[in-house]
């Protein structure tokens, strides 16, 4: 089912998401609204805090790009629960977005390479390692887990400008 996502500046989305316990049905709805909340608002990753649901849980689904059609699947996304990275690697520049700050995007430094441990939507371990693009929407989606937006790891100026001009579009 799609939801409503969870709009910047929401204080919501600075609350530091709960660790999952239960694989149960409740966890695997919840996955299901997310995938088809994420793809209805043309998203690539979405946390669980974006619908109002402070639990470690995101999602994301890299669209392949087979010329003129954009296909999703759902069979292509990873479904993340109780993430850890336990490497961050070098550094590289992206632009990013974020459907809780819709139509504003800004380049953002992160780490280039990552290795990460979560869960899957049935409690089993597995380990990720990517120096893609994947690496980077994981670590934007792990920002969520802990109560950060994107936005905050702008430079003073560019922070300075997004709210410039944030407060302008909310009028
Ligand atoms: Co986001």
């Amino acid at each position: 089912m799609v939801k409503d996502i969870v709009v910047y500046p929401d204080k919501r989305l600075k609350m530091v998401s709960d660790e999952v316990t239960e694989f149960n049905e409740e966890l695997h709805m919840l996955l299901d609204d997310m995938y088809d909340t994420m793809v209805k608002k043309k998203g690539v990753g979405l946390a669980a805090i974006q619908i109002g649901i402070a639990k470690r849980v995101l999602i994301v689904n890299l669209p392949e790009d087979d010329g003129d059609d954009v296909a999703v699947n759902k069979e292509d996304t990873f479904e993340i629960i109780n993430p850890v990275f336990t490497k961050l690697e070098g550094s590289c520049k992206n632009q990013e977005g974020c459907l809780s700050v819709p139509g504003f995007y800004e380049d953002v430094e992160r780490a280039a390479s990552i290795v990460m441990e979560y869960q899957n939507r049935h409690g089993e371990k597995k380990v990720l390692q990517n120096q893609d693009f994947l690496a980077i929407a994981l670590q934007h989606e792990m920002d969520h887990l802990n109560g950060k937006v994107f936005v905050e790891k702008l430079s003073i100026l560019k922070r300075k400008k997004f709210e410039k001009e944030w407060k302008k579009k909310q009028k």
